[in-house]
């Protein structure tokens, strides 16, 4: 499973791209929102550091200008994936811009119903918001399954994205459901990272090896 992190911010996309456990990025305007630097300085940052997907959403309301933001995004780096909402609008030009050879991410997906028709509409990924669809007291692994089961049956290209990942079981469990990518929140990775176990051990060795009789 590729793992992208979900975030604007350049030191935690640093951090865990430097370790090589980062495959892409993907942003939101309520991402960027959080930090300090402007948009065109954050991208610019971003595409110097990671070589892989970077998903930034267009924020037009209409499939005319939507194509037209997607077009001004997709000049800036060849990595650039444009994030496109999921209704009708957002549908149409996602089939333009793939015509034209511009990757996208739909998003804001809640039903695999949701995901078929992006795929269907040439949706490069589709993003699953797991996390959104717990806190409305739904199954949002479920989503995933059903997509996943779909998109198998009919060897549908469109890669499948876990998105709104809250904890690190909805990382094992998107893994599980064959997930194509998770997008992870810097929170996350670092709890994925961490067992007590694995530091108690570290420290048990340590003290063990200052024990040990060296000759020099
Ligand atoms: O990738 C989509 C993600 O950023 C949404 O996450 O936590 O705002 O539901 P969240």
């Amino acid at each position: 499973m590729e793992v992208f992190i979900d975030t604007a911010n350049i030191k935690e996309i640093k951090k865990y791209y430097e370790m090589g456990i980062v495959d892409g990025v993907t942003t939101n305007p309520s991402l960027i929102a959080k930090e300090t630097k402007s948009f065109e300085e954050i991208i610019k940052e971003i595409v110097s550091v990671v070589n892989g997907p970077i998903s930034i959403e267009a924020t037009a309301e209409n499939a005319e200008d939507i194509i037209k933001e997607g077009e001004k995004y997709s000049k800036i780096h060849k990595n650039i994936v444009i994030k496109v909402a999921m209704n009708e609008e957002g549908l149409k030009a996602i089939k333009e811009l793939t015509k034209k050879n511009i990757k996208t991410n739909c998003t804001l997906i809640f039903s695999a119903n949701q995901a078929l028709l992006a795929a269907k509409a040439g949706a490069t990924y589709v993003s699953v918001f797991i996390g959104r669809l717990d806190d409305a007291g739904n199954d949002g692994m479920q989503v995933i399954k059903d997509t996943m089961e779909i998109f198998k049956k009919f060897g549908i290209k469109s890669k499948l994205i876990a998105a709104s990942i809250r904890n690190p079981i909805h990382v094992i469990e998107s893994a599980k459901a064959g997930s194509d990518v998770a997008t992870i929140p810097f929170k996350v990775l670092d709890l994925m990272i961490k067992h007590p176990l694995t530091d108690k051990g570290i420290q048990k060795f340590l003290d063990d090896w200052k024990k040990v009789k060296k000759d020099v």
